[in-house]
């Protein structure tokens, strides 16, 4: 194989399209063309509203869009033309069948590799850059040799991408490694190199790590499922910490500067959201109970029965702590987005605490600096409240324009995403404007260098893993004693 001059990337989301954007740039005489078969999405990336919102991504396609940049639903004339070719399609958790609720469903990637297998001639390099279980390479393999043509041959690599949402871009161009999986044929070898080729134009090699196609596959899901068990481990010590006076952020520095564990991803929270960790975690317990290892998808299914048990107990309290109910009362519900810096909401912790809040009669007064009201409503639509009386549902949820219009009139505060703002609010202003006793909810721990100044203009501060107002109790046997149901994993 010459130069690579073309590639092509199926999947414009989150991952393909910002992935495709650093390519383009990082080379220049490289044509990068993202395509998808979401038409509104393409017609977005060829617009000033690019679909999503990434620091810096803006700045990079408005840079090479048209230049060597291209978006496309043509998926057919894109892989014709590609030396290379990633798949970039999303892979949910099936939700009914053989794994419901657990396995990954790969119908995205097969209809890719079908629809490469027709139309591709020549020699293509066919890069699974989605997230997906442990040997599906192999299938994607399957797919092309049963339907190959004597005009078309392949590799097929894997190259799980690490990007984090909020800082994509920085870790795309700055990435603390490069995973490249491929045959250990010669073949295979060429592959990599050829694909490593791409990266080193701007990643030192040392950083490019290369293996067999199966370890390449399962460190994707093993680097999730270590990332995600971490913020589970710190989060089951913030519930200890709230019934022992222990505070969770002092216990993760001091466990933190041990540089065995290292001060990183120990936030306690109101759990973990986004679309890969609780999708790869029960990918992987799905992948162990498969191949008969029990024990270790019992292990991994903890990591995920925690980050529910850290979601539903802090709902309750909020009821708690608001004198046992919340019918009728505003709740202001600050952060809609599973992180801060990204518009995405998928699985995020605060649809889990609005949906209880709502089930319990609440009005919920939402802001979030980079979420659509119309994602809102959507992924707000299918509570129970909405469910038993679709009406009466969404008449509970509005959608504020601002925080301080979220906050005016409301008996409580709480803060579901850790945007930098919410530590710049006027918190005198939205004191003086809500009902009193004036609650805040710290779900994120971003205000704990406000705490004095909150509790002196009057409010009563309530976070995790720390307690801090004596006035109204909360422990887990208020909690028990309240007897109340965990909010359904998933709707
Ligand atoms: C997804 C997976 O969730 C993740 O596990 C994987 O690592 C990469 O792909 P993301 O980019 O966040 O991540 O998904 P999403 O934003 O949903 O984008 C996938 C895109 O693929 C969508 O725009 C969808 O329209 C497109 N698609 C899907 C196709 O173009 N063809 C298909 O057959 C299916
Ligand atoms: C994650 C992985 O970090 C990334 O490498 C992989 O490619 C995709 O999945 P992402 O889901 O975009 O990335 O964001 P991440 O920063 O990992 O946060 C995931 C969730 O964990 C968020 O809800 C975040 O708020 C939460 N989190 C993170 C904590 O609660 N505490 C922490 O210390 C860190």
């Amino acid at each position: 194989m010459g130069p690579v001059r073309r590639i092509c990337c199926i999947g414009a989301g989150y991952v393909g399209g910002p992935t495709c954007s650093v390519i383009a740039q990082m080379c220049p005489e490289i044509t990068v063309t993202v395509v998808d078969i979401n038409e509104e999405r393409i017609q977005a990336w060829n617009s000033e509203q690019l679909p999503i919102f990434e620091p810096g991504l803006q700045e990079v396609v408005e840079a090479q869009r048209g230049v060597n940049l291209f978006f496309s639903t043509d998926i057919d004339q894109a892989v014709r033309e590609a030396d290379i070719i990633f798949i970039s399609v999303n892979t949910p958790t099936k939700t009914f069948g053989l794994g419901k609720g657990r396995a990954a469903d790969l119908k995205y990637i097969e209809a890719c590799a079908r629809r490469i297998a027709q139309v591709a001639t020549g020699y293509k390099i066919v890069v699974e850059k989605s997230t997906v279980p442990v040997r599906a390479a192999e299938s994607i393999q399957r797919i092309f040799s049963a339907n190959t043509k004597s005009n078309l041959s392949f590799q097929v690599l894997s190259n799980p991408e690490f990007l984090a949402e909020g800082t994509a871009i920085s870790d795309l161009k700055n990435p603390d490694r490069v995973l490249i999986g491929g045959d250990e044929t010669p073949e295979g070898q060429r592959a990599i190199e050829t694909l490593s080729s791409i990266y080193m134009r701007w990643v030192p090699q040392t950083r490019i790590i290369t293996t067999n196609t199966w370890s390449s596959e399962l460190s994707k899901l093993a680097a999730n499922a270590f990332l995600a068990q971490r913020i589970s481990s710190i989060n089951s010590i913030s519930a200890l910490c709230e019934v022992t006076g222990a505070d969770v952020e002092e216990v993760a520095h001091a466990i933190g500067t041990d540089q065995r564990i290292g001060n990183r991803f120990l936030k306690a929270s109101v759990g973990f959201g986004g679309s890969c960790f609780q999708k790869d975690v029960l990918n992987l317990v799905y992948l162990c109970e498969a191949l008969n290892l029990p024990e270790v998808a019992r292990y991994w299914q903890q990591v995920i029965e925690i980050n529910e048990y850290q979601r539903r107990r802090f709902a309750p309290r909020i009821v708690s702590c608001l004198f046992n109910t919340v019918t009728d009362k505003k709740i202001a519900l600050l952060g809609f987005a599973f992180k801060k810096d990204t518009g995405d909401t998928r699985e995020s912790s605060s649809i889990y605490i609005s949906k209880y809040l709502m089930d319990e009669g609440a009005h919920l007064h939402i802001y979030d600096p980079k979420v659509k009201k119309e994602q809102i409503v959507q992924d707000l639509s299918h509570s129970t409240a909405s469910a038993e009386e679709p009406e009466r549902g969404l008449s509970l949820v509005s959608i504020a324009s601002d925080p301080y219009e979220a906050c005016d009139n409301a008996h409580a505060i709480v803060i579901c995403t850790e945007w930098d703002i919410f530590k710049e609010l006027d918190y005198e202003r939205i004191y003086q404007a809500m009902l009193k006793p004036a609650f805040i909810f710290d779900g994120r721990r971003i205000l704990d260098s406000l705490h004095g100044r909150l509790q002196q203009l009057g409010f009563q501060v309530e976070t995790i893993g720390k307690r801090i107002s004596q006035r109204i109790p909360f422990a887990a046997s208020t909690i028990a004693q309240l007897n109340l149901q965990a909010p359904p994993l998933k709707k």
